[in-house]
Formats: structure tokens, C-alpha cells, sequence
């Protein structure tokens, strides 16, 4: 089967929708624009979770409405045409996908296999922890490797790191919170040669984000039969995070011992949302524009107040406060803004997600006032 790369995909997608609005011949079509949820009253703006604000799309929600009625079944019953669907998305057989209850959880049944019995988990730090969290409940060893100046994946000192005990090696790429990127040609090697001796996770959910065209996905090193487990999720660019839908892309074999170990699952509503939303390549569009546009304004306000930044690949910003994130997100919380959590040891730094226009421009005023 040929992979669909983004870029293919995308066209793909919006040919299909142009035709299904014209009606034949592809002619331009009207930018769609689709609404962010309000900002509620009383409650903080939201900047903390890497949520898309602009999410579900219409379609997602007509098609949710429209088979509310199967949610008296179980989800089993519908899985097999989204399941299809992913597998021609990411170019391998649909025994290689295995759906999860958002990505979360896809991360977690990995953590508990390979983690578990004392297994060695290798994994940078500051990173994404649910992985490594989950394995150390279930007695694994987790090694963390402290991000290099750069504050990026250091795969060196990483692949230094693997012993005859080594489970698993964990990378985010992009990754949560520093939005850094690895270099194409570096994280294909390392991750070819890494998985020869373990297994490596590659957690991609942030793919939809990279703005550098055709950067791979380690989904081509699935293909070829490796030592890979790569994740994805709908919470993010799709803008469906409350909805909990998510997948792994592993080798068949791989892949079924994963699926054993599922918990949640996903839902049936979910299922329609998932397959709804991966043919809405308009909203997709819509939301990587909102993001960069809304990155733009966060970096312009960083770079009025000369605050030092790492330019992100993501939907979130990390930036150099100065200050404790403590105290710093307690003000910003005064001024009506959530912020993320602490990244230890990075303490004086902050990460911020780039929500909706509206919720972008009240978090620069309030960033403005708090750092005077
Ligand atoms: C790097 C990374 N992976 C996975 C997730 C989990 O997402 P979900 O469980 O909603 O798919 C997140 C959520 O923020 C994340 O930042």
C-alpha cells in the first residue's frame, strides 16, 4: 500500500471537498471559517492544555448528532471503518492500527508492557510523562536525559543510554513542552539504529503542526518492519481532546500485544467523530492557519517584551519568564489567564498554547501588564 504523505493527503482531501462543493470540475472554494468556543465568564482563558478551541467542526458534530443513536452499541461495531480509513491515511494494513481512548492511553498500556518487571525506560526530560509514569507503576526504571542547550532531544547521550535491560526509548518530537523539532535525516538514524537494540516510541502527536514540508513520520520505519511504535491523536489539530479518541501505528505483531492490554477503549460516538473529521480537510486547514497565526502574535508580543522564546512546531510557545512559574502563572492567573504547568528544571520558563485569536490577544495584554 503507498503512503499518503501530509502534503498528498491534504490535496487529496481538499480535491474531494472542492469536487463535493462544485460538483465536478475543482474551481476555488470559499475559505470556510469556523468559530472558537467563547471565552467563559468567570473562568480562566484556557492556555494551559494544547487544546484547539475551534474544534469539533461542524461536520464532526452533525455526524456525532446523526449516529448518536448507535451509541447504544458498543464501540467494536463501528471500529472498522475508521480503522480502514487510518490505515490508508498512514499508508500500512489495518492490523497495524490499534485505536485507543485518546493517545493517553495508547501510552500508558506501552509504558505498563515494556516498563514493566524493571525494565529500563530512556526518555529526554523535560518531556511528555504519561509513557513513563505508567511504567514506573509497574516497577519500571526510568532514565531521564536532561535536553541539550538547545533544549532538544540529546540522542547521543539517549542511545549511550541503552543496556541489555533497556525496554523502551520514549521520544516526543515535536516535543511537549520545549516545541522543539529533530532534524529529519538525525531522528530517521537514530531512531533506525535505536530500534535494533530496543523499542522506540516515537509520540507524534503533534505532527499535523510541523511546518516543514514532508518532515517523516516514523510510521516509514513501521513499514519496514521495525522496532517502532509511533502515536497519534485527535485531540489537537482535529480539536476533539473531550472526545478521548487516539491510535497507535505499530507492527502487526506489536500491535496485537497492545491491543490486549486497551482499558478504556474508545466510544462509539467517538468512532463517528474520529472518521467525520478526517474527512474535513477544511477545518483541518483552518486550524494549522489559526495556529500560525496565533503563534505569530505570541512571538510578537515575546519579542516587544524581549523575552527569549523557542520558535515551536507545535500549538503551544515556551518561553523564558524570568521568574518562578509560580509566582508567574499565580499573576497571570490574576489577570484571567492559565498558563501550563512547571517543566522542571526549567522553572523561570512557561509554556502557552496558542488557543483562539480572542483568548491569544487577552493573554498578550495580561502578559504585557505582569511583566510591567
Ligand atoms: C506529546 C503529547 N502526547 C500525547 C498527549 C495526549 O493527548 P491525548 O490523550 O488527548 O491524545 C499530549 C497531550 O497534551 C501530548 O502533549
Amino acid at each position: 500500500m503507498n503512503t499518503l504523505n501530509r502534503r498528498q493527503w491534504l490535496q487529496r482531501g481538499s480535491l474531494a471537498s472542492l469536487i463535493a462543493i462544485t460538483g465536478g470540475a475543482p474551481k476555488l472554494a470559499k475559505a470556510t471559517t469556523f468559530q472558537p468556543r467563547p471565552i467563559l465568564p468567570d473562568q480562566p482563558v484556557r492556555l494551559s492544555a494544547n487544546e484547539n478551541p475551534y474544534g469539533p467542526s461542524p461536520k464532526v458534530r452533525e455526524a456525532m448528532i446523526k449516529h448518536f443513536d448507535q451509541a447504544c452499541r458498543y464501540p467494536r461495531t463501528y471500529l472498522k471503518q475508521l480503522v480502514t480509513k487510518l490505515a490508508e491515511k498512514e499508508g500500512v494494513t489495518t492490523d497495524h492500527i490499534v485505536v485507543t481512548g485518546g493517545s493517553t492511553e495508547g501510552l500508558k498500556i506501552t509504558g505498563m508492557i515494556y516498563g514493566q518487571g524493571g525494565k529500563e525506560i530512556i526518555a529526554a526530560d523535560p518531556t511528555f510523562q504519561a509513557l513513563m509514569r505508567y511504567a514506573e507503576q509497574f516497577g519500571g526504571h526510568v532514565h531521564r536525559v536532561p535536553l541539550n542547550d538547545r533544549l532538544e532531544h540529546d540522542l547521543k547521550a539517549m542511545e549511550n543510554r541503552i543496556t541489555s535491560q533497556t525496554g523502551l526509548i520514549f521520544l516526543c518530537n515535536p516535543n511537549n513542552p520545549t516545541g522543539t523539532l529533530l532534524p529529519a535525516e538525525q531522528v530517521k538514524d537514530f531512531c533506525e539504529s535505536a530500534a535494533k537494540k530496543t523499542v522506540v516510541f516515537s509520540d507524534e502527536a503533534y505532527y499535523d503542526f510541523i511546518d516543514e514540508s514532508d518532515y517523516p513520520s516514523m510510521v516509514e520505519l513501521v513499514k519496514k518492519d521495525a522496532n517502532v511504535i509511533v502515536s497519534r491523536t485527535f485531540s489537537k489539530v482535529y480539536g476533539l481532546a473531550g472526545i478521548r479518541i487516539g491510535y497507535l501505528i505499530a507492527r502487526p505483531d506489536i500491535a496485537d500485544r497492545l491491543k490486549e492490554k486497551v482499558v478504556a477503549f474508545t466510544n462509539t460516538p467517538a468512532l463517528f467523530a474520529a472518521t467525520a473529521a478526517l474527512d474535513d480537510p477544511d477545518f483541518y486547514r483552518f486550524s494549522l492557519e489559526k495556529n500560525t497565526a496565533a503563534k505569530n502574535q505570541i512571538y510578537q508580543t515575546l519579542d516587544d517584551l524581549n523575552l527569549e522564546y523557542i520558535p515551536s512546531q507545535t500549538n503551544f510557545i515556551f518561553f523564558k519568564t524570568g521568574q518562578h512559574i509560580h509566582d508567574f502563572s499565580q499573576k497571570m492567573l490574576q489577570e484571567g489567564i492559565a498558563v501550563g504547568r512547571p517543566f522542571p528544571p526549567y522553572y523561570n520558563w512557561c509554556r502557552i498554547s496558542t488557543g483562539s485569536l480572542q483568548e491569544v490577544g487577552a493573554f498578550n495584554d495580561a502578559l504585557k501588564r505582569v511583566m510591567g
